[in-house]
């Protein structure tokens, strides 16, 4: 791609038609998010100056983050920062990347949060960069919650996050295989559990996009055999931790509902069962109320 002598406005025309005969669908948004990050420019900014000339340092690190996109690295990965509701969360290779679909997590948390009364209690697990974590800290003013991951790169990157975003008084985390490292007698009584776990059924890992099968860490995608082998562990031990009338908040994947409802049912603690919608429309967010039968 030769890019001597342009200016901002024919770079990023240029880059929109190279990345879109590419396959990538957001392509103008793209190449405008690449080159805000290689001149320290926002996209408004960009838009202000659009007949300045882009110096050759520019250009050439540009053009390596095109490359780059063009070999399926996610954009994210190359500009290190992924938004996330109210808050810029760092990224990197080795922890998944937040998805908007688990604003909608966040948003469902908010409204149960308006049935609950007093400090509420949280648990994420599989927290990843620290997305619902950090969000719900961020929006709950009287909150405190608990960030697990098994992942100790994760656990240190939601923890810079926490960092950056002020919020490291509000979050305690805690490296664990699910519940396994939480202490009871500290833990209890907890309010809220949630859970975007790893939920690919693994014989489908293979046929995912490239951003995600070469670019996401497998244990943040694989849930098992059948994809659901994270769901039935946290639904079998969260009763261990929730106070009677606490929820559990799960994401979920595509076409898994029903038999996530299931599990739900079978386990006799869970009630109040509720569905919620995606922005495509699918079903995409399980609550449920749990009920101490011994109370
Ligand atoms: C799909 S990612 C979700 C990350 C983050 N909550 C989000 O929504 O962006 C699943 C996360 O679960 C973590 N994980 C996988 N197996 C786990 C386990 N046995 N115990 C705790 N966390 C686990 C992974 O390291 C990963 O960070």
């Amino acid at each position: 791609m030769e890019t001597r002598s342009f200016c901002i406005k024919d770079i990023l025309k240029m880059t929109d038609e190279y990345l879109n005969k590419k396959g990538i669908s957001n392509s103008r948004l793209e190449a405008e998010v690449l080159l805000g990050n290689v001149t320290g420019m926002s996209r408004v900014e960009l838009y202000v100056n659009f007949d300045r000339p882009v110096a050759d340092e520019e250009k050439s690190a540009y053009r390596k983050a095109i490359s780059k996109r063009v070999n399926g690295e996610p954009l994210q990965h190359i500009v290190g920062l992924q938004p996330f509701r109210h808050i810029n969360l760092k990224v990197k290779p080795e922890v998944f990347i937040p998805r908007p679909e688990t604003e909608l997590v966040v948003e469902r948390i908010l409204e149960i949060s308006r049935q609950l009364s007093g400090r509420l209690k949280i648990i994420d697990i599989g927290t990843g960069s620290g997305a619902i974590a950090l969000s719900l800290a961020y929006e709950i003013l009287d909150s405190y919650i608990y960030a697990v991951d098994i992942s100790e790169t994760a656990l240190d990157l939601a923890r810079e996050n926490a960092l950056n975003l002020g919020l490291l008084g509000k979050v305690f985390f805690i490296k664990s295989d699910l519940f396994e490292n939480i202490d009871k007698e500290v833990v209890s009584q907890v309010d809220i559990i949630v859970a975007n776990p790893p939920y690919i059924p693994t014989n489908l890992i293979e046929n995912l996009q490239i951003e995600v099968k070469d670019f996401e860490p497998k244990e943040a995608l694989d849930g098992g055999k059948d994809g659901l082998g994270f769901y039935r562990r946290i639904i079998r031990d969260s009763s261990e931790y929730l106070k009677s009338g606490g929820f559990l908040v799960f994401e979920i994947g595509d076409g898994q509902s029903e038999r996530i409802i299931k599990l739900l049912k079978d386990n006799n603690c869970f009630e109040k069962i509720q569905l919620s919608k995606d922005y495509a429309g699918k079903e995409r967010i399980i609550s449920a109320v749990y009920r101490n039968q011994q109370l």
